[in-house]
């Protein structure tokens, strides 16, 4: 019996890589079901005023298929109590490079209210979704010169 009935997390998930792997694995140690929410396009534009490389449905079919994720679905808002109402959850996972972050440190008394935990998980070192976006032509036109 794991700690947690269903579990969710929250992303982006741009063109899947191995940190947002190690994310959900450890996130699934700790519930029985695990629901992922894939942020919207125009949801991430609204924020980051950039669009992700891989549109929201790729995104939400990639999340779904991975081996953990019992099912995925697209988020519209970064609003995580509008979500409890629409997923209905008892612990989020996230990764711990938003610990200390002030929307989440208001997000753990919110979801407090409602006996839900957040937790945060090791955050994977040397990968991310902005790292990828950028320099990798260079790198391999470097290789191709050599
Ligand atoms: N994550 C992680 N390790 C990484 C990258 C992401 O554990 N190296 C986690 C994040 O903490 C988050 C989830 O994966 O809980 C989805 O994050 P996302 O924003 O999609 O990942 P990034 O690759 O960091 O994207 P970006 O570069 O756009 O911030």
């Amino acid at each position: 019996m794991k700690k947690y009935k269903k579990g969710y997390t929250q992303g982006v998930f741009d063109m899947f890589h191995i940190g947002h792997l190690n994310l959900i694995n450890n996130a699934k140690k700790q519930c029985e079901q695990l629901v992922v929410g894939v942020n919207a396009d125009d949801l991430v534009h609204s924020y980051k005023n950039k669009f992700p490389v891989v549109a929201e449905e790729e995104r939400r079919t990639i999340a779904e298929n991975i081996k953990s994720v019992d099912e995925a679905v697209i988020a519209h808002t970064l609003d995580k109590v509008v979500q409890l109402k629409n997923i209905g959850y008892d612990a989020i996972f996230i990764g711990d490079d938003w610990k200390g972050d002030a929307r989440w440190e208001q997000t753990i008394k919110d979801l407090a209210e409602y006996g839900v935990d957040v937790v945060f998980l090791p955050r994977t070192k040397g990968i991310s979704s902005t790292s990828m976006r950028v320099v990798k032509d260079e790198v391999v036109k470097d290789d191709n010169v050599e």
